[in-house]
């Protein structure tokens, strides 16, 4: 199976190793990304990935995406829990999405609760640190496959 993915990440991502460590955890976004890589090279899978900590180029990145890959890993940070935009984009875009959280979301905030975008993509993975990316890219040429 030839096939491309790309990893998105949204706002305050490009901190993790750093950021807000009793949360997230001391994995910088670099060896999440490395530990992707990884595993999509053992599939033959290539990845390329982006992060921003903007709206609009997160949107500009699913719609480059529509003729780049063949499904997304998106993490969009605190955007899951309001941008319609983002959603709007996912549904537009018809490649499948797996929403993706390092953190339990549902075991924080209850702002944290809600997701916009959930309903428009393939599934949810949340809560497994560094290693729901990996979950995902599991799930996500799972699907591919079939
Ligand atoms: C996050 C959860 C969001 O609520 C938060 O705003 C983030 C990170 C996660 O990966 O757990 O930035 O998406």
């Amino acid at each position: 199976m030839s096939c491309r993915i790309l990893v998105l990440n949204g706002p305050n991502l490009n901190l993790l190793g750093t950021r807000e460590t009793d949360v997230y955890g001391t994995a910088t976004l670099e060896s999440i990304l490395a530990d992707v890589r990884r595993m999509a090279a053992d599939h033959a899978i290539e990845v390329y990935d982006v992060q921003s900590n903007s709206e609009g180029e997160l949107i500009d990145a699913l719609q480059d995406a529509r003729t780049r890959a063949d499904g997304v890993i998106f993490n969009p940070g605190a955007y899951t829990h309001y941008s319609i935009a983002l959603r709007d984009a996912i549904a537009s875009v018809d490649l499948p999405v797996v929403e993706t959280h390092l953190s339990n979301v549902h075991a924080r905030e209850t702002f944290r609760h809600t997701s916009v975008v959930s309903a428009v993509c393939l599934g949810v993975i949340a809560g497994f640190g560094p290693r729901s990316y990996l979950l995902a890219l599991d799930a996500l040429l799972d699907h591919l496959d079939r």
